[in-house]
């Protein structure tokens, strides 16, 4: 791990001034996968309780970055990284940071809907259950809040003990949200979560994750740059794993500082 202190694009600069504003931070954060780097020193601060888009073409290393973040990557044979990854003041990667409190606080929604096959309420109550919450009473509640939360409880409070693999793609969508969200993370990362879902679903998913933004960091990764105009506050640019331009989704949007972005948002490439 390298201990320097790049400095943020100039864009950041500003964001550093108020520290309890960012969620996190990464400082000059590389990955490789073998001998193939797919992160090139990505220095990247994400404001709190705001969501944040991250774009670029596909290979751009955009997974590869979430999976950075609560270390999803530990899991991935020949993968290495170098740099820092702050979660709140939680320097990720040191050596007695709990890999299962980190992954507590910073959830993951994949692409596609990955309901475990069990009953709804059990997969609600899975992460809970991981955490030590045992109490019947408890755990009724938490699975309440969190399927309240997505929208989902009126559809489903009559058939909690069905099979969560019966549900539609927009309901398993916002089921394996809400699984995320009982264990009552800081920081959401979602990979391309909407990319499976209808557009009526895909436009009532946006509105979801607007409501969670004022509670919780959301980190969306999405190919849609509609997507990212409507719901981002801000957005991030990735390509060829380096971290091109970050700005306010609006600016980014209007007045692209890089010909890269230009060429990216326009359609040019990717
Ligand atoms: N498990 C892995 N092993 C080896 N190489 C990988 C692995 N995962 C990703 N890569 C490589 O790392 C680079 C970045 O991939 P990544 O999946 O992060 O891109 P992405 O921006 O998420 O792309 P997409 O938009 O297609 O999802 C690519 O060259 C990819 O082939
Ligand atoms: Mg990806």
């Amino acid at each position: 791990m390298s201990s320097v202190t790049p400095e943020l694009p100039p864009a950041q600069a500003s964001l550093r001034a108020s520290d309890d504003g960012i969620a996190l931070r990464t400082e000059s954060l590389s990955l490789w996968y073998g001998t193939r780097r797919a992160l090139d020193a990505v220095s990247l601060a994400v404001p709190a309780r705001r969501i944040t888009a991250l774009v670029g073409p596909s290979g751009s290393g955009k997974s590869s970055l979430l999976r950075c973040l609560n270390r999803l990557n530990d899991e991935v044979d020949g993968c290495r990284v170098d740099g820092r990854v702050w979660i709140g003041d939680t320097d990720a990667y040191a050596a007695d940071t709990p890999v299962h409190e980190l992954r507590r606080r910073v959830g993951m929604v994949f692409q596609r809907p990955n309901p475990f096959p069990l009953s709804i309420g059990d997969n609600v109550a899975y992460g809970l259950r991981l955490h030590g919450v045992r109490q019947r009473r408890e755990l009724d509640e938490r699975i309440e809040a969190a399927l309240r939360t997505v929208a989902l409880w009126d559809e489903v409070a009559t058939r909690l003990d069905d099979s969560a693999l019966d549900l539609s793609l927009g309901q398993q969508q916002r089921l394996v949200v809400a699984r995320a969200l009982a264990v009552e993370p800081e920081i959401l990362l979602l990979d391309e979560p909407a990319s499976a879902l209808d557009p009526a679903a895909t436009l009532r998913f946006e509105e979801l994750l607007r409501q969670l933004a004022q509670r919780r960091t959301l980190l969306l990764v999405t190919h849609n740059m509609q997507q990212a105009a409507r719901v981002a506050d801000f957005t991030a640019v990735l390509h060829q794993g380096r971290l091109v331009e970050f700005d306010d989704t609006d600016a980014l949007f209007t007045n692209p500082r890089q010909r890269l972005t230009e060429d990216f948002i326009t359609g040019r490439y990717g």
